[in-house]
């Protein structure tokens, strides 16, 4: 990964989500780079997560950020030079059940952070979570950074709305903001096992059958998490002195695949009893094709994915092999 060391030593950063999937690599990576990170997350101290490597070098602070008045005193006292907005209910069928939770933090808690950055003399740039979802359904793939953003579901819909507040944050009062938009990420450390990779990895390790909700011919990106690290740490660091303010980013690895193209090459990499799925063509509010551009990322940012989806999942697979039966045991507790 190439990160620039000298630009995250000792930098005040501020990320939300610091437990939760993505938000744990960041923390960890940043961490490892010397920057000074506080986290705030609704639930803190999980068991096995990739967190456990750099534990007691950061602060982690057990909140909601749909509490304005929580934000608002992290944000004046610690005082961040960058912002990673992480946080949110990622989850489409949780968000599909508790749709009113999920707008509180996803959107009310996005404006909470905006909101409370405003007055933050000190910050060069928040980099906000927003998602391929925002998108909603287009005819026309991949998906560009121009194409509207018109979701339709609980999830989606609140992505579409974060990724506009951002927008409006910094087109009416400046504040430096950039939204990342990227498809499915996988990689070692997701304890969310709704979600395909954790969830058709951990039935090829126990040779379980692997239950296809769609007709499996769903098409979507899988990127690693390292190269979304990557993604999220290069757009930080060249925001302000490329004058990207305002603007969106696709990440993507540009090589969709479908559920049993997925499903496919993790029995190839697994060494277990193959185990055909099970296909119940019954996917409900999802959008059969989607898939990302990343050629703006390439032309602006120089950023391009490093890892192949095998290289991804050697990685993945290795570590659910290791975690797994802990993982599970710790997601149920959730
Ligand atoms: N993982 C993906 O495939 C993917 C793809 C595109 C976009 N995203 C976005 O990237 C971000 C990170 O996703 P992830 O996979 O790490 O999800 P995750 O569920 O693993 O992590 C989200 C974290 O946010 C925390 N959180 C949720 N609501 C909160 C609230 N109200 N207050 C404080 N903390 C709260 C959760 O406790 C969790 O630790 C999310 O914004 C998600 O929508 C994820």
């Amino acid at each position: 990964m190439s990160i620039n060391q000298d630009y995250w030593n000792k930098r005040r950063v501020l990320i939300t989500g610091h437990e939760g999937f993505l938000g744990a690599w960041l923390t960890k990576v940043l961490v490892g780079c010397g920057s000074e990170v506080v986290g705030l997350d609704k639930v803190i101290d999980r068991e096995n997560t990739v967190l456990h490597e750099v534990s007691g070098k950061f602060e982690g602070i057990e909140g909601n950020i749909a509490d304005f008045n929580l934000v608002k005193k992290i944000m004046d006292d610690f005082k961040p030079q960058t912002i990673l907005h992480i946080a949110a209910e990622a989850i489409v069928g949780v968000a599909n059940k508790n749709p009113i939770a999920t707008f509180e933090s996803n959107i009310q808690g996005t404006w909470n952070i905006l909101e409370a950055a405003r007055d933050n003399k000190e910050l060069e740039g928040i980099v906000a979570a927003s998602s391929d979802k925002a998108y909603g359904s287009h005819e026309n793939l991949p998906y560009t950074e121009d194409i509207a953003l018109h979701g339709d579901h609980p999830y989606d819909v609140s992505k579409s709305c974060s990724d506009l507040l951002c927008r409006s944050y910094f087109l009416t009062f400046k504040v430096p903001v950039c939204v990342t938009r990227c498809g499915n990420i996988y990689g070692p450390g997701d304890h969310n096992f709704s979600r395909l990779i954790p969830d058709a990895v951990c039935c090829a390790l126990k040779e379980e059958q692997f239950i296809i909700r769609s007709d499996g011919e769903f098409t979507r990106d899988y990127i690693y998490v390292e190269d979304v690290v990557n993604a999220y740490l290069t757009l930080a660091e060249k925001m302000k002195v490329l004058k990207l303010e305002g603007e969106a980013f696709n990440f993507s690895n540009d090589r969709p695949l479908s559920v049993l193209d997925v499903f496919k090459r993790i029995s190839s990499n697994v060494n277990k009893k193959n185990v055909e799925p099970r296909i119940l063509n019954e996917a409900q509010f999802e959008i059969k094709h989607q898939y990302l551009s990343s050629q703006k990322a390439k032309d602006i940012l120089s950023w391009e994915s490093q890892f192949s989806i095998d290289e991804g999942l050697k990685d993945t697979i290795s570590w659910y092999a290791t975690n797994v039966l802990d993982v599970k045991e710790a997601s149920s507790n959730r």
